[in-house]
């Protein structure tokens, strides 16, 4: 009998609900055993219990410790403090994972990819501390502590070691910011250190690296990066390798997985059926392999490698016409061919 997993599901607002639903139904496609518990967040739980994340439901997530997570939208400009960042700050989810690789089948303009960005996930900008100090004057808080540069930096080259990869990029512009950046690259080069042989180690200026990456992808492999240029990096990195729907993300603290894709709720495509939901599904892939389930880990990935090089059921997003429902139905198609052939 296979293991039953507890997972927080969060189907969260926008697509949020369409793509949590399609990596369900793969991860149940998969044989995975999961009891699953349903929570409020975003939109959702703004109207139900008029807080986007309310405090039952942190305090469920630190319980159960595994969350698949779908997009919540935050309203620019006014409006509530963005759930996810809540989220991050209150479960203490350091590390964000970005594996970013080139989709079997689809063309794109720009050459192979295949790098993971590992970007600090707590502070930084993201800390929300502004101020009007004048009227027609602002100033925002950018945070950096060594506790967290050092915290990050030693994820950032365990995760290369463990994963096979070669070398690790800080990513930074210490040329400007010399305290603020100058810290979290001192903490990366004390991490490089130790890791000398093993793992490699150099830098790069952000601005800089969005256009070695639009150039040559191929020449990165692990990017270490604080809270604001990893967010950017990462929608840029999605688009050389096909776009948002494909890209998945994990974020992980000392005992915590909360797993979700890069992209957002998607407003835009929200209820129409046709948010592509690969990259929830492969945040799902992550998840199992959290879980200890590399089986499913591996055929799940496989199975959306099979369906995007057949280019069968494609959503919009990535040239075909096909719905949510169509593709998650022939990645599951795959995923039980790949069972019975194993
Ligand atoms: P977005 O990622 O939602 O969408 C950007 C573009 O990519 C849109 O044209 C959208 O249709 C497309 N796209 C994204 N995911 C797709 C998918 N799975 N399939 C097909 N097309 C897809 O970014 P946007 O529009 O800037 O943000 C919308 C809302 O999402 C905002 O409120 C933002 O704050 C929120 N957001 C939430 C995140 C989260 O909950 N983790 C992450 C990023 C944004
Ligand atoms: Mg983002």
């Amino acid at each position: 009998m296979p293991t039953l997993h507890r997972v927080a599901l969060l189907p969260g607002d926008g697509i949020g609900p369409e793509v949590t639903e399609a990596a369900r139904r793969v991860l149940e496609g998969a044989g995975l055993r999961i009891e699953w518990h349903e929570l409020p967040s975003g939109l959702d739980a703004v109207h139900k219990h008029g807080d986007a994340l309310p405090s039952f439901v942190i305090e469920r997530l630190k319980e159960i410790r595994v969350a698949l997570k779908g997009p919540t939208t935050t309203p620019i400009g006014g409006g509530h403090v963005s759930a996810n960042v809540r989220l991050r700050k209150a479960l203490d989810l350091f590390a964000n994972v970005r594996p970013v690789k080139t989709v079997p089948g689809l063309e794109t303009p720009y050459g192979p990819v295949d790098l993971v960005i590992v970007r600090e996930n707590t502070e930084d900008l993201y800390a929300g501390l502004e101020n009007v100090v004048a009227p027609g004057v602002v100033t925002s808080i950018k945070v950096i502590t060594r506790r967290a540069s050092r915290r990050i930096a030693r994820f950032a080259f365990q995760h290369a070691a463990d994963w096979d990869r070669k070398r690790v990029t800080a990513v930074h512009k210490a040329n400007i910011m010399k305290v603020a950046d100058g810290l979290f690259l001192d903490c990366a080069r004390t991490e490089a250190k130790r890791w000398d042989a093993r793992v490699a180690y150099d830098e790069v200026l952000v601005d800089a690296l969005c256009m070695k990456l639009v150039r040559r992808a191929s020449d990165f492999d692990v990017l270490l990066l604080e809270n604001l240029y990893g967010d950017i990096v990462s929608d840029l990195a999605a688009g050389l390798v096909g776009g948002l729907g494909l890209v998945p993300g994990a974020n992980y603290g000392r005992h915590m997985g909360v797993f979700e894709a890069v992209h957002g709720s998607a407003p835009d495509i929200a209820g129409k059926g046709i948010a592509n939901p690969i990259a929830m599904v492969l945040s799902a892939a992550m998840m199992c392999h959290h879980l200890g389930e590399k089986d499913a880990y591996t055929r799940i990935r496989r199975a959306v490698a099979a369906v995007t090089r057949k280019k069968e059921a494609l959503t919009p997003d990535i040239g075909g016409t096909a719905t949510t429902r169509q593709l998650t139905d022939a990645i599951i198609a795959e995923v039980k061919a790949l069972a019975a052939g194993a």
